[in-house]
């Protein structure tokens, strides 16, 4: 039907009879003259409608045309004069002058604009996501789409490039445990039985290592029943890959090379190796396992200064084991109190009591934390004229989130500078569990397939707080890309991690039961890595949101409101899979 896309259309087409088809973007109406701004994938181009070339039938259609038909113009290409050229539009050199048109896809009048002059506000989200289709229309979301697109196939080319096979597992599964909540599925045939949809392929990819299969990867597609944020989506897509005979190095190299490559694509080089930092570092330093390194910034631990004159509330404190942390910030001295304010709002909404802060003059440090750091502190800390000092007394993990918090506020300062655009490290040595404040239980840092540390495994079981994993995650300005770890691959260690995780032998043995035999028939020493997909598109795409890089998503209540899903099912429905509701819906 057509032979061209509108938005190919240049100047060296000039001369060429086309034949087009695509959305009404736009159309003006200048009595006798209709020019109709024609819409494709590829963008848009100007078409005009003339008496002197069209008949009366065309110009009448052309000038009842309404947004977002579907048509098929017939014409002629003509480059512009200069002075009608438009800079703005790729194709703004050219038109295309109409000798016939038709309606092929009448339009109803769309519940969102699709067409937007500069300054125009989007609809409210809600709006755009229950009409996804004319949202799906508008240039942002289509370029979006359009890198999501080449970035999974770089992904795909860079891993097959390195001798990865891609291995599709399965959907039906059994459940995972990668610490969320599984979605179910009933089975029909098997009443009273269920599959859970994968919350990651970590247990399949580990039996195709102890397969023989070597290097995995896939492009993964996973289910999280979770509490949603902005960052997150119960389904979402993971560039998931397993190795076999590595270390964890090896793994990182890997993991490297496809994000220099994705980076790449986006029109980014950047250097590698990535710097590592090891868990213990980026929370003494930066107070989070996520690090954003575009700013120097760092904590730094003050107790050492506090002196008796110091304030019960920080001594005491101390004496009970925490720490008086904080921020130097240089040049910052010109914060107003509503700043300053702002920053105490920041710490105490991430837990702390207060944010303690002086600032330093010419005559040395003042302000409201003057009093309760002492003279002593005063006197003994270092600092320049217009420092502002940051500081929160308590436990580590009090001042870690709260010192994140301030140290993130700061950042945003207006005129405050990245050191550089994009700052990627490694954080490893993460701890092996960690300590859930409502059971008392240890819990998986990562999941319990993890390998500890090869130092640790004294501490197992001792001092299991203390044992650290052969587990490292990917960052990048802040953000987590991905985790990844060297595996357990001896059955009885592996056991010995259930039994720690309060998992008894029978419950092992009906859960990872297939594990555990994968495991005892011959098992390389294999790692592996999942990158989150959705998040590096939406981060090279500079988009804000998850939702602006998934072509149909979910609200952050996990609804898809273009669908209407999820949805009530009938009664018969229910009865053939042996199901009953407690709640019945309207
Ligand atoms: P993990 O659970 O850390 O590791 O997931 C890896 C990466 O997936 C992304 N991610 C998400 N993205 C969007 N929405 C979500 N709900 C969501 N949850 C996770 C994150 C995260 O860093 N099997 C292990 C990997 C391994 O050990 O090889 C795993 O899934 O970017």
């Amino acid at each position: 039907m057509r032979s061209h896309r509108c938005g190919a259309l240049r100047s060296s087409d000039a001369g060429s009879k086309v034949r087009l088809g695509g959305w009404v973007h736009r159309t003006r109406d200048l009595g006798g003259l209709v020019f109709l701004d024609l819409r494709d994938r590829d963008g848009i181009v100007q078409v005009s409608f003339d008496p002197a070339r069209c008949d009366a039938a065309t110009m009448t259609l052309a000038g009842q045309l309404t947004p977002e038909t579907v048509v098929l113009v017939h014409g002629d290409v003509v480059a512009r004069p200069v002075e009608g050229r438009n800079p703005e539009l790729a194709t703004g050199d050219v038109e295309v002058v109409a000798t016939s048109l038709s309606v092929v896809g009448p339009a109803a009048i769309p519940a969102i604009p699709v067409a937007r002059s500069k300054g125009d506000k989007l609809a409210a989200e809600e709006l755009r996501l229950k009409h996804r289709v004319l949202d799906l229309r508008r240039a942002e979301l289509q370029a979006n789409l359009i890198m999501r697109h080449r970035l999974l196939q770089r992904a795909r080319a860079t891993m097959s490039g390195l001798g990865f096979l891609e291995v599709e597992t399965p959907i039906l599964t059994k459940p995972t445990p990668e610490g969320a909540r599984d979605y179910l599925v009933p089975s029909r045939v098997h009443p009273g039985e269920f599959y859970a949809l994968p919350q990651s392929p970590q247990i399949y990819k580990q039996l195709l290592m102890v397969a023989g299969y070597d290097r995995y990867f896939q492009i993964a597609r996973c289910f999280r029943d979770e509490d949603l944020r902005a960052d997150r989506q119960p389904e979402f897509t993971q560039i998931d890959l397993e190795a076999s005979f590595v270390t964890q190095e090896d793994v990182q190299r890997v993991v490297e090379t496809v994000l220099v490559d994705l980076w790449q694509e986006a029109g980014h080089e950047i250097p590698r190796p990535f710097p590592r930092l090891t868990w213990r570092e980026a929370m003494e330093r930066y107070g989070i396992d996520k690090p954003d390194l575009r700013f120097r910034l760092q904590i730094t631990d003050l107790s050492a200064h506090v002196g008796a004159d110091a304030a019960p509330f920080v001594t005491d404190a101390i004496a009970a084991g925490g720490r008086l942390r904080g921020l130097r910030v240089a040049g910052a001295a010109d914060m107003s109190r509503k700043e300053l304010d702002g920053l105490t709002a920041s710490a105490k909404e991430a837990g702390a009591g207060g944010l303690i802060w002086v600032r330093r003059t010419d005559a040395g440090w003042e302000g409201q934390g003057a009093k309760a750091l002492g003279a002593a502190f005063l006197g003994a800390v270092t600092g320049a004229t217009g420092d502002v000092l940051l500081a929160v007394v308590g436990a580590d993990a009090v001042t870690s989130p709260a010192l994140h918090a301030v140290r993130t506020a700061v950042t945003r300062r207006p005129g405050v500078t990245p050191e550089t655009a994009h700052a990627f490290c490694w954080v490893v040595d993460f701890p092996l569990f960690e300590h859930d404040p409502e059971t008392g239980a240890h819990v998986p840092a990562h999941h319990p397939f993890t390998s500890p540390h090869g130092d640790d495994f004294g501490f197992l079981e001792s001092d299991p707080g203390r044992v650290r994993a052969q587990h490292y995650d990917a960052v990048y300005n802040g953000n987590e890309l991905g985790s990844g770890s060297i595996r357990i691959t001896n059955p009885v260690l592996q056991a010995t991690i259930f039994q720690l995780l309060g998992i008894p032998a029978d419950e092992q043995a009906r859960r990872f039961g297939f594990l555990l035999d994968g495991l005892g028939a011959g098992a390389p020493p294999h790692g592996g890595f999942a990158l989150g997909f959705d998040r590096i598109a939406m981060l090279l795409a500079g988009a804000p949101s998850l939702r602006d890089v998934i072509a149909f998503p979910k609200t952050t209540a996990a609804r898809a409101l273009f669908e209407g899903a999820p949805t009530t099912v009938n009664a018969r429905d229910l009865e053939a899979l042996n199901l009953m509701t407690r709640t019945p819906r309207a």
